[in-house]
């Protein structure tokens, strides 16, 4: 085929009318927004793993070391035999670490609405722990997902502070989801990044590598190619803010100047500075978390923080 052709070829089949419904939807609203998990096709992947290791990012490592730490107690809380559901499969590390952590663990079912994702997760732990029984499951945890018959007691595990990319409604929406799946007798391990001043905060969503700044603006590449967008990558920067009124850290796209940007067949027109609101992550303090998860109807089992007081493990049950 002529390579023009195959170029040509390529460029209409990323098209993706689901993207473009999505990104129309957000940027014709009165205050424009696309929702987060446009950030992550492979280079967004890729991009918010190399995220993870950068200094001004003190979320997974503060993570990381707090269940390395709490390892000991959590296996004496829970008990030998577990079965461990975590909802979404991105951390294979952290699920490994809380795997070995706890006493003869029985099963781990990585849940997560992308298959290659949860495939992905299985493959690395069978390496790992090859006596554990694995489950994948492919679904969405925003609604109460059908688990497989697994061995009690249930532990559910949501790290990452994910949670934070969800505004309260949705929130308590999910931990009531979750709740309703992993039944009775269950427990939940979350991870909840907590309040700070916010000179650790903005850094850390807005990096001096630019890291951040490129995970941000690579969505709008995203839309030139999946929703039949026209954006200027130049047109455009990344911008961290902190949102002390909702306790949330806020990624923009900025507008540098007065312009309209084709998406999908539309003209989407910008002011000079006008944003597009790309994320929000949620920084619940212990008091405001376990407000939701009651809400939700879990109470709270343990709760712990790194001597930084940055980051919280909450064990629900
Ligand atoms: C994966 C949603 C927890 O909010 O800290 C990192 C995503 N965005 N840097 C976060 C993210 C910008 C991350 N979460």
């Amino acid at each position: 085929m002529h390579p023009t052709l195959k170029l040509a070829q390529a460029a209409l089949s990323a098209f993706d009318p689901v993207i473009a419904q999505t990104a129309l939807e957000g940027l014709t609203a009165p205050r424009k927004t696309l929702p987060p998990h446009l950030l992550y096709d492979p280079e967004g992947c890729r991009l918010f793993d190399a995220i993870t290791t950068l200094p001004e990012y003190y979320v997974t490592r503060t993570e990381l070391a707090l269940l390395e730490r709490i390892g000991p107690e959590l296996a004496s809380l829970i008990g030998p035999g577990a079965s461990v559901v975590e909802y979404g499969a991105g951390s294979v590390t952290k699920a490994a670490l809380l795997l070995a952590a706890l006493e003869k663990p029985a099963a781990y079912a990585p849940l997560d609405i992308a298959e290659v994702a949860v495939d992905g997760t299985v493959q690395a732990m069978r390496q790992r722990f090859p006596q554990i029984a694995l489950h994948p499951i492919v679904g969405n945890f925003m609604e109460p997902v059908a688990l497989p018959p697994l061995q009690t007691p249930l532990l559910g595990f949501f790290p990452g502070s994910t949670i934070g990319n969800l505004d309260r409604p949705a929130a308590i929406a999910f931990l009531a989801a979750a709740r309703q799946s992993l039944g009775q007798g269950a427990r939940f391990l979350v991870g909840v990044d907590l309040p700070k001043d916010p000179a650790i905060l903005v850094p850390a969503y807005d990096d001096a590598a630019g890291v951040t700044a490129a995970f941000n603006l690579n969505l709008l590449r995203r839309l030139n190619r999946e929703a039949a967008a026209g954006f200027d990558m130049d047109g455009f920067r990344h911008e961290a803010r902190w949102n002390a009124a909702h306790s949330r850290m806020e990624m923009h796209l900025c507008s540098r100047a007065a312009q309209s940007v084709p998406v999908a067949g539309q003209p989407i027109r910008f002011a000079a500075g006008e944003t597009i609101h790309t994320e929000s992550s949620y920084k619940h303090a212990r008091g405001a978390f376990l407000e939701m998860a009651r809400a939700a109807g879990w109470e709270s089992e343990a709760c712990w923080t790194d001597a930084g007081q940055m980051f919280s493990m909450h064990l629900l049950r």
